[in-house]
């Protein structure tokens, strides 16, 4: 018999993410230590949650668990994240509720609904010339493409500018700098910005710049941030799309019956179910604000606690069989998107997207296979491949 003794402290080690095996690690923490401390280190300390209703609890106390301090892991030298306190993302309720209103407008069901044709043309452009290439790469060519256009239409790139952006930000998430560090992407938020100040329109830069928060206008550093916070969390939306076609690709039965049953209901549920399965957020942290206890432990005013959100998305108290990719699975509350006060604000837009593609998948392709190794991301904040060449033989 093996024995196989994990080590927690592992759980932030980029190549027991790369490599899966963090999957076994997770499992074990659940079963042995679920709320586990990890001493200090090129890591601040920090509390690991691994069990869904902890993570659950924390996302739903906005209170207690605050976001002000940053939302992700950050080595110690780096200091604080620059939006902290200031972006969507990275402030508490109320002035949290006031940032989010201020672009709501733009992921809205009715704004989604609105763009769908367009998404779905683009969907298909996009499929139709991956097919037609024969192999192509999941993660730039279909995933973040999309994802980039996406975001690009929704800040207001125009069309022509939209593929510029995505080689900008390839670069930069592939360089694993902060974006505001690159610098022709920013030159271009900053050109976009003096231009929506002198013009306004109807689009997320303009909101940014228009719409006041507590009744004040964003300052300019407010604004850039803001935009990189949005192309950041955007990726998770690329991500989840190859590590999908990726999924589909290893698991030939269930592209079978998603071909052979087509209806919309279970186009619905396979999305939801590639979101849990693929998970590519990886986490998200808090810092308590007061002394508290999750999971039986005490927890002091100060600390930080990290949620592992796939760790959540494979819990057998929750989910039935949760290692198995089941497209027709419900219920299904995952946690992919988050819940709560900062639940994924573009999670209608990437539902859509997902269940679109997912769509012209069946209706265009008829076998989707593996046509090479993948190198996985050697990540502990998003989670998937790097690269990944598959096939897809055209219907
Ligand atoms: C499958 C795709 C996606 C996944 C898995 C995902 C995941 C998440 C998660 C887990 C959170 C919660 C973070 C926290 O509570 O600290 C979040 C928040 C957020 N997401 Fe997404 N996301 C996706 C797509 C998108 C897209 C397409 C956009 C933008 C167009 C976006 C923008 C945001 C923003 C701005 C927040 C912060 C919301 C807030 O703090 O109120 N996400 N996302």
């Amino acid at each position: 018999m093996t024995v196989i003794t994990y080590s927690p402290a592992d759980v932030v080690d980029p190549d027991l993410h790369a490599s899966g095996e963090v999957f076994g690690l997770w499992r074990w923490m659940r079963q042995h230590t679920p709320v586990h401390w990890h001493e200090p280190g090129d890591l601040p300390g920090f509390w690991s949650l691994t069990r869904y209703d902890d993570i659950r609890q924390v996302y739903q106390d906005p209170a207690v668990f605050s976001s002000a301090r940053g939302v992700l892991l950050r080595p110690v030298d780096l200091g604080e994240d620059p939006g902290s306190g200031r972006t969507m993302a990275l402030t508490d309720p109320p002035r949290h509720r006031a940032l989010r209103g201020q672009v709501a407008d733009r992921f809205s069901e009715r704004c989604a609904r609105s763009l769908a044709d367009e998404m779905r043309a683009e969907i298909r452009s996009v499929v139709t010339r991956a097919v037609e290439a024969g192999s192509c790469d999941v993660v730039h060519d279909i995933g973040a493409r999309l994802s980039g256009y996406n975001i690009g239409r929704l800040l207001g790139v125009p069309p022509e500018d939209r593929e510029q952006l995505l080689t900008w930000t390839t670069e930069a998430f592939e360089s694993g700098k902060p974006l505001t560090s690159h610098l022709a992407l920013m030159r271009y938020f900053i050109d976009m910005m003096y231009a929506r100040m002198e013009k306004p329109a109807d689009d997320a830069m303009g909101m940014f710049v228009d719409n006041e928060v507590q009744g004040e206008l964003l300052t300019e550093t407010e604004i850039l941030l803001s935009c990189e916070n949005l192309v950041g969390a955007s990726e998770n939306a690329g991500l989840s799309m190859a590590s999908g076609i990726l999924a589909l690709a290893g698991h030939p039965r269930q592209w079978q019956r998603l071909v052979r049953e087509r209806d919309d209901e279970l186009l619905r549920t396979a999305a939801e179910e590639v979101l849990r399965w693929t998970s590519s957020a990886t986490h998200s942290m808090r810092t308590a604000t007061t002394d508290t206890v999750v999971g039986g432990r005490r927890i002091a005013a100060g600390d930080r606690v990290v949620l592992w959100i796939p760790s959540a998305n494979r819990d057998g108290s929750v989910f039935t069989e949760p290692e198995r990719f089941d497209l027709g699975r419900q219920p299904n509350r995952h946690l992919a998107l988050g819940t709560g006060e900062h639940v994924c604000i573009g999670s209608t837009m990437a539902r859509h997207q997902m269940r679109m593609l997912l769509e012209t998948l069946v209706e265009s392709v008829a076998v989707v296979e593996p046509a090479g190794d993948v190198e996985p991301l050697r990540s502990i904040t998003v989670n998937g491949p790097a690269h990944a060449a598959v096939r897809l033989v055209a219907r």
